[in-house]
């Protein structure tokens, strides 16, 4: 059993990648322990590249707001999942803020070794900038890519449903250990 948490990048509740990440946590919840960061749920800030948190005691940036109990909750996680709807070829801001503010700790205090990747667009565009981003925070922190569902022609809220990524993020959620 692994504790998994899920970084749900989307603002739009209920929207697509929201039902993408649910999809996912429904099979990985057979047999893990699953939390899910609803973006809108927490007020994260930017990383203001100050570094302090290099020097402060658990790697605790200086920023007092919500991404505290993300930390909790990522301090406990053994899997990673990102979850974003494209955003100009890019994760969404909110969740890109999030990520960052992990920089110092995912290298010196988690024990995060598998990632996933989860992504919606409503184009048919390629999420190369995303996965080669992706593929350098796999290499770059020594991750194990645990697999990626990719959603292309999904524009307006909800209309990924009835699409095969539902079941193949149950699938990839259930195949998690
Ligand atoms: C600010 C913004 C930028 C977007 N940029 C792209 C894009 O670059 N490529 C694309 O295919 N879709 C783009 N979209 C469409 C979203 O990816 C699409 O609507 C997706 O389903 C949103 O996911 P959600 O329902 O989880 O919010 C963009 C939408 C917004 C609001």
């Amino acid at each position: 059993m692994s504790r998994v948490v899920i970084l749900m990048g989307s603002p739009r509740k209920g929207g697509n990648t929201d039902l993408l990440a649910q999809s996912f946590a429904d099979g990985a919840s057979k047999h893990n322990i699953v939390d899910i960061v609803s973006v809108t749920d927490y007020k994260v800030d930017p990383c203001i590249g100050c570094n302090a948190c290099a020097k402060s005691e658990g790697n605790r940036c200086f920023q007092k707001d919500d991404m505290d109990k993300v930390y909790e909750l990522l301090k406990k996680a053994d899997v990673l999942v990102l979850a974003s709807p494209v955003y100009f070829c890019g994760i969404s801001a909110q969740l890109k803020a999030i990520v960052d503010r992990m920089h110092t700790p995912m290298r010196n205090e988690f024990s995060i070794k598998k990632v996933a990747l989860l992504l919606v667009e409503g184009g048919n565009s390629s999420f190369e900038p995303i996965l080669l981003q992706y593929q350098d925070i796999l290499n770059h922190f020594h991750l194990e890519d645990m697999g990626r569902v990719l959603v292309t022609g999904a524009r307006e809220k909800g209309e990924i449903k009835g699409k095969e990524a539902l079941k193949e993020a149950y699938e990839l959620g259930l195949s998690i250990q």
